[in-house]
């Protein structure tokens, strides 16, 4: 959850704001030439960071025991005296990791070092041991495990669902990692409790509405779920307490014959069944077609169902087509369904000034809608 939050933070549109985010209120308006100034001084510290570390030194000077051939129980919080260490030991990992960075970004580098399952297993050990491993052993476990690694932010990379590494986004989940904190309350991440009211908020004034609730969700599938439960909920309050007993009849659902499928899923785990999510037919470019979506709401009512909620995608997984939201919303307030907008692939368009229209033309109406982004 928390990681899910500062992605969403950190992914922020101009490269002020993102180093204002990261940095705290005094550097919210740090410009372009100063990031540059910044990024300079990293590189010098970057490489002061390696020669010291080559030649067995401490990053506070002095000719010290090399950290490599310590154990877990020599850092803290296992041995507080071990502040020193700890530091060493964590530079060094950082260096790795700028390291698998700067890769990423050179086209020169391999997207892949490609191994069959066999064939790494040469190269690595997988297997557990069970006495500790010194930090060398850990650094080069490290080391191998990114050498051997997908690049998914190089930019010869061009498979599904990936789009780069974001670095303030993995500066973010670097700290987060850090903070080591849950969302549980706001005692136990004041910060983070705080952030996630103001970016909920923020999203819902960019869908376009004036008041509501959100919550963050994991995941594309379980939104999908979410919402499925929560228009049942709505529309058979007693479901909650009477199971099954609360429905008067069968209910349905439908949706695109293009929709992800973990809304059949979701139809699946609800009870519903699979054959009451009712796939409805799209146009020649992937669009659910409204008309075809009346007809079968009609044709389901006929049979004694009760349709009660009806999900709209906004960027199909395969087509990225965009069902249209308003002639869709027009059918739901109709026949009293509730709608549901799956943004998991395209909803990040509302944040398009140039895109935003006519995909979601449609998503700010006062008719029960849930969005789903991710
Ligand atoms: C339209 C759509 N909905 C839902 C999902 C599921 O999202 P997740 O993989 O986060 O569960 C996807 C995943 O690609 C998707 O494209």
């Amino acid at each position: 959850m928390a990681i899910q939050l500062f992605r969403f933070l950190l992914q922020g549109s101009g490269t002020t704001r993102r180093h204002a985010i990261i940095c705290g209120k005094r550097h919210f308006t740090m410009s372009m030439s100063l990031s540059k100034t910044i990024s300079d001084a990293t590189t010098t510290v970057r490489e002061s960071m390696k020669s010291a570390l080559s030649m067995g030194m401490s990053i506070g000077g002095g000719r010290e025991k090399d950290v490599g051939t310590l154990l877990y129980q020599d850092l803290v919080p296992w041995n507080n005296t071990g502040n020193k260490e700890t530091h060493e030991f964590l530079q060094r990992l950082v260096l790795i990791l700028l390291d698998f960075i700067d890769k990423t970004n050179d086209r020169n580098e391999k997207v892949l070092d490609f191994h069959h399952p066999d064939q790494l297993l040469e190269v690595m050990d997988m297997t557990l041991p069970d006495d500790p491993q010194n930090l060398d052993q850990l650094l080069t476990d490290c080391k191998d495990a990114l050498k051997y690694q997908v690049k998914t932010g190089h930019p010869h990379f061009y498979n599904q669902l990936s789009c780069g590494l974001d670095t303030i986004s993995m500066a973010g989940e670097w700290l987060i990692a850090t903070a080591n904190t849950n969302m549980f309350t706001y005692e136990i991440a004041p910060v983070f409790i705080l952030m996630e009211n103001f970016v909920l908020k923020k999203m819902r004034e960019i869908i376009g509405f004036p008041n509501g609730d959100s919550i963050l969700a994991p995941g594309g599938t379980i939104s999908n779920l979410y919402a499925i439960i929560t228009a049942r909920h709505k529309k058979f309050p007693r479901y909650k307490t009477d199971g099954l007993r609360a429905l008067d009849s069968e209910i349905c659902m439908f949706t695109s014959e293009h929709c992800h499928y973990s809304i059949k899923s979701a139809a699946m785990v609800t009870g519903l069944g699979t054959d009451n999510c009712i796939s409805v037919p799209a146009d020649s470019k992937g669009r659910m077609i409204p008309s075809e979506l009346e007809r079968l709401v009609l044709q389901a009512k006929g049979k004694g169902k009760i349709p009660y909620f009806v999900n709209c995608t906004s960027g199909t997984t395969v087509f990225g087509a965009f069902d249209p939201i308003n002639e869709i919303a027009d059918i739901c307030e109709k026949y009293n369904l509730w709608l549901h907008i799956d943004g998991a692939w395209g909803g990040s368009v509302l944040l398009s000034k140039k895109y935003r229209l006519p995909r979601f033309a449609g998503v700010e109406r006062e008719v029960i809608t849930r969005q789903n982004i991710h």
